[in-house]
């Protein structure tokens, strides 16, 4: 198996056939992902069985995504298909489904159909970030947790009718968990800062004033492009990445152009458990 590194910060490109994979194949690219963070592959022609039969390698599979299409026949495939009249909205830094007390371990995304140009992702590596803060901002972040709800999906369940009672549904039964500001990571044992854009409310015992002004300094900090790695999709892309440690931005750049991508998520990892 050919592995080709793409950033020194995340990312590596894997020569693999996803689709008649096999165990000790998947092992290896889990070691891949551990070391890497992210892994792509290209010219997968997989069929949606052979997408959720690749997870079950890594874990159990989530349950369908609570506001995104899911496929006809697989509700466990979630649909991100997007156009003029379905505008992204995953244009937006984060790491997915926070607001849980388990979030998702990790997520494989297959291009079905790209847009010429435009419609790249950005991953960056949290634990690489946490590693270039300063020692002091280190040892201060290390004491906090911060709140997570459902952030901007507020959107989704409001739609076009402007339904405020099924927001506020949304907001109950998705509910808001408390995690530590920073994470370690369970194989790696790397430390890495725990809060994103989309979904982190506030830092726990602060005023929203002074939680925005520690998390505007968070978030600019990550932003670096040192931190991050950009992937071109083509057709029949795939990316995998484990979600403890990274978070992403899909850019929405391709309008009135189409994207459509099946994306199933992992939710825990079953070599930890
Ligand atoms: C996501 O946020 O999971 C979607 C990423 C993408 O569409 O590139």
């Amino acid at each position: 198996m050919k592995i080709e590194r793409l950033t020194p910060a995340l990312g590596a490109e894997i020569d693999i056939d996803l689709g008649r994979i096999t165990s000790y194949g998947a092992q290896a690219v889990y070691e891949a992902l551990m070391a890497h963070q992210v892994v792509f592959f290209r010219d997968q022609q997989m069929t949606p069985e052979q997408h959720i039969e690749l997870a079950h390698h890594f874990g159990e599979i989530d349950v369908p995504h609570p506001v995104y299409q899911n496929h006809p026949e697989i509700a466990a495939i979630t649909v991100l298909e997007n156009d003029v009249n379905r505008p992204p909205d995953t244009n937006d830094w984060h790491k997915d489904l926070t607001f849980r007390e388990s979030p998702p371990f990790m997520s494989i995304l297959h291009a079905k159909k790209v847009p010429a140009a435009g419609g790249d992702t950005l991953w960056a590596n949290m634990a690489l970030a946490y590693e270039n803060l300063p020692p002091h901002m280190r040892d201060m972040l290390g004491t906090l947790e911060a709140v997570h709800d459902i952030g901007c999906f507020r959107n989704d369940y409001l739609g076009a009718a402007h339904d405020i009672q099924a927001m506020n549904e949304g907001v109950h039964t998705n509910g808001a968990w408390v995690h530590p500001v920073v994470g370690r990571h369970p194989v790696t044992g790397a430390k890495y800062i725990n809060v994103n854009r989309s979904f982190t409310q506030h830092i726990v015992g602060m005023l929203k004033a002074e939680s925005d002004r520690l998390l505007d300094y968070i978030y600019r900090h990550l932003d670096q492009p040192e931190h991050q790695v950009r992937f071109r999709w083509r057709d029949n892309s795939v990316a995998m990445w484990d979600n403890r440690v990274t978070q992403h931005y899909a850019l929405a750049d391709y309008l009135p152009g189409y994207r459509c991508m099946n994306r199933v998520t992992v939710n825990s990892d079953k070599r930890v458990i």
